[in-house]
């Protein structure tokens, strides 16, 4: 299965290899492919003013190869919400020390819609859930495109709205605050099947973590499916 590597200003220097890619794969993905040309740079590479030490990066990694990624940025520190969609959150502005911010998730397109095991993109919701809930955070902001409420409401992530849905260069754009709990991580846990932590914390021992819930008590996968 593949692994999710947490990646942060502690143990970056480990994964230097990683964000050249990381970036040229930002860069074929949303300005070619998803046509974001205002992310576009001559350099091949997406990297934006968010991409500071303080972003949080989990790498989803099989057999060596980068094949998806989120981004986490604490909202203490300036954020696409903040900065740069600021009128898509009527309640003002979310600077919170358990509030994280998450944005470019991507699965390369080799690897999406798979069925042999759990799917990329659930492996990453769960695994930012786990981080979230390992570090303390209690909610996660996100500027999405509505084609996300759905899937978000199926698999059982409980997003609120911050404003109502505004269309921005042909997209259907909002502000979300989505709860980050152990609730929602052990559902998580259950649709696809794992049956512990799933994240890789490699040159991070020294990270405070609070401790998980035990997922023995899941519920039968059936009922989680109805959430
Ligand atoms: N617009 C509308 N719906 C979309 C979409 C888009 N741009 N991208 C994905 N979806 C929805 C569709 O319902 C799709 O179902 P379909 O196969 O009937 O079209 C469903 O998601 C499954 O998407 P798919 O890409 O097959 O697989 P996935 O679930 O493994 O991966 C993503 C989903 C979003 C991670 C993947 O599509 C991706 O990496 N996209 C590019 C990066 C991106 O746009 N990220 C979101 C913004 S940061």
């Amino acid at each position: 299965m593949p692994e999710i590597h947490v990646v942060r200003k502690d143990n970056r220097h480990l994964y230097e290899n990683y964000f050249d890619p990381y970036f040229r794969l930002r860069h074929d993905i949303y300005v070619k492919q998803r046509k974001w040309m205002a992310l576009d740079r001559p350099d091949g590479r997406e990297i934006d003013q968010f991409d500071t030490e303080d972003a949080v990066y989990l790498f989803c990694i099989d057999g060596g190869a980068l094949i998806g990624a989120m981004r986490a940025v604490p909202t203490l520190s300036p954020t696409l919400m903040s900065d740069i969609f600021p009128h898509l959150n009527l309640r003002g502005p979310i600077q919170r020390g358990d509030v994280y911010e998450l944005s470019r998730i991507f699965v390369i397109p080799e690897r999406r819609g798979e069925h042999a095991g759990p799917r990329v993109e659930m492996l990453l919701l769960t695994a930012i859930m786990e981080y979230g809930i390992s570090i303390g955070l209690t909610a996660f902001s996100i500027v999405l495109e509505s084609w996300w409420l759905p899937r978000f409401e199926r698999i059982g992530w409980k997003a609120h709205p911050l404003g109502l849905p505004q269309m921005m260069d042909g997209m259907s754009v909002l502000a979300v605050l989505v709860d980050c709990d152990e609730a929602t991580w052990k559902s998580l846990c259950g649709q696809i099947g794992l049956s512990g932590p799933t994240l890789t914390w490699r040159g991070l021992a020294d990270v405070n973590r609070r401790a998980l819930p035990a997922l023995s008590a899941l519920p039968p996968p059936a009922a989680q499916q109805t959430q």
